[in-house]
Parts: C-alpha cells; structure tokens; sequence
C-alpha cells in the first residue's frame, strides 16, 4: 500500500487556473462536495470503467471529491494536485475518514512525476482539457487499462448562475464554455470511441452569511460598482435559501462520464 501523503515538487505543464483557488474558495468548494451527489454519481457512472482496476491516478484531485469515495471502495489512489490549498483540504478529509490508501503528490501534470496506474482520471480540470490530446499522447502510455475524464454538460450557464447574473451585471451574455462534446469529438477524430453517460447531481453552495455570499459573487465577477451591487443582492434575495445558520444558493448541474480502454482504443 502506497504511503499516505508523500509530497514532490511541482512540474512543468502550467497551471492556468492558479489564480483562482484561494483557501476561501477552496472551503467553500469543500463544503458544496459534501453536500453534493457529484461524488456518488460520478463513481457509480465509472463502475464499467474501474473493472480490473486497483490503482487510480486522479489528476486535478482538488480537495478530493472523487479520490476519497474511491479510497473509501478500497482503490490505492494517487492523487495529484498543484494548488497546496486543495491537497491541505484534502488531507484533512483523508484524516477524517481514516483513509491510509491515497498518496497525496504536489504538482500539476508532467510524466516526469506520475508512474503508471491501471486507471488515469482527469475531472473538471479545464486545463487539460483545453489541451486534449498533447496530454492524451503523453497519458496512454501510462494508463494500464483505463483512461476516464469527467467533463461539463452544456455551456455552464447554470454556474453559480452566471447565464443570468453576465447580463444582469456585466451587460453581456456569459461566454459559455466547451463541454464533453468537443471531447468526444477530439477522441473521435483519433480513433478513440469512448463510452459516455451523462450524470445529473445536487451542487449547493452553502455560505456562512449573506454577506458572505454577495462578497464571493463581487470577487469571482470582479463587480465594483454600487449599482451592480444592488442588483446583485435582489438577485440573491430571490435565491439564496436560509438553511439553519447558513445560507445555500442552490444548484443542479450536469457532468458527463467519458472513458475507454487505452489498450485496443475500440469502443465497448
Ligand atoms: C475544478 S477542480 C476539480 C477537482 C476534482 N477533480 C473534482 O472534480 O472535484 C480542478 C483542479 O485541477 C487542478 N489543476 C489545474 N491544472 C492542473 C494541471 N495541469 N495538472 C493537474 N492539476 C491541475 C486545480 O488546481 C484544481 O484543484
């Protein structure tokens, strides 16, 4: 069993959303996972995929949304991670849940720090994803049966409810942005005929105060004017939820489960 939490240097692929992950916003993103059915959606989605499986790989763990449920199942798990805010979160969950079967390794991807592992799982790291099949080339060969990628359905609009919030607040309509579809398609236009099943799961945002929920939009929109302010808080007027002493912007949201075998690229 792999050493819980051993720890190497960052490598050389960059990492394009290092902005974003504050601790902030990595606890509140810890504290939507675990109110969330992402978790058990998206491992129930790869059951196909983890037959004959007994080490995974997951890149981009984060604070560990999929890693700790598949330790939990008894899977010797990696887990890679660049950003010390998300690993910090994610040994503390580890500690939690006891788990001793994950080897927690700093960096962003870069063969030079990852061995081989019968499953490779990359989800929501939009990174890599922009960049599909550079990482391909270099992950196949490091896969021993599977490799999965858990990517968004649609534009995202439903986000923290940008869709409504760019022309509310910003004038203009959200941008939007690729989804599994291109992914498939890339796969597809290498000979690569990948299984896909669409998931469909809770993703809340608690917060500790209102307040609290009116500074997080202000901050990820950049929003500085008095005006904007206002109409943001009626919009969160009418949709954030007391709930005991927090208050929860609720939130469905779509991912889709894509994988295949890397050793006959056939499809199942
Ligand atoms: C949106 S989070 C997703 C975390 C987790 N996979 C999940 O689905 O909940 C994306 C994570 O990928 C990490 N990341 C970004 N670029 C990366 C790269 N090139 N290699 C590895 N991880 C990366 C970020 O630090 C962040 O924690």
């Amino acid at each position: 069993m792999p050493g819980a939490n051993d720890e190497r240097g960052a490598g050389a692929r960059g990492d394009r959303d290092a902005d974003y992950w504050t601790a902030r916003r990595a606890r509140l993103f810890r504290l939507a996972l675990q109110a969330s059915d992402f978790p058990a959606q998206t491992v129930k989605a790869l059951a196909p995929a983890l037959e004959g499986c007994t080490t995974i790989l997951d890149v981009g763990a984060g604070v560990g949304a999929l890693t700790v449920l598949l330790a939990k199942q008894g899977y010797q798990v990696t887990a890679l991670e660049p950003k010390p805010v998300m690993l910090g979160e994610l040994r503390d969950s580890l500690v939690r849940n006891r788990l001793d079967n994950v080897t927690c390794v700093r960096g962003v991807w870069d063969t030079r720090v990852v061995a081989p592992h019968d499953l490779i799982l990359v989800a929501n790291v939009a990174p890599i994803f922009d960049d599909l099949l550079p990482f391909l080339t270099e992950a196949e060969p490091l896969a021993r049966r599977t490799l999965a990628l858990v990517q968004n359905v649609g534009p995202g609009n439903e986000k923290f409810y940008y869709g409504e919030l760019y022309p509310l607040l910003l004038g203009r309509p959200y941008p939007g942005r690729a989804d599994y579809l291109r992914t498939l398609g890339l796969l597809h236009s290498v000979g690569i005929y990948a299984s896909a099943q669409i998931v469909s799961y809770r993703f809340d945002q608690p917060f500790d105060s209102f307040p609290d929920a009116v500074q997080f939009w202000k901050d990820v929109m950049r929003l500085d004017t008095p005006d904007q302010e206002r109409r943001l808080v009626a919009f969160l007027e009418g949709r954030l939820e007391r709930v005991g002493d927090r208050w929860i912007a609720p939130m469905r949201r779509r991912s889709a489960v894509v994988w295949w075998r890397v050793a006959s690229k056939d499809s199942l």
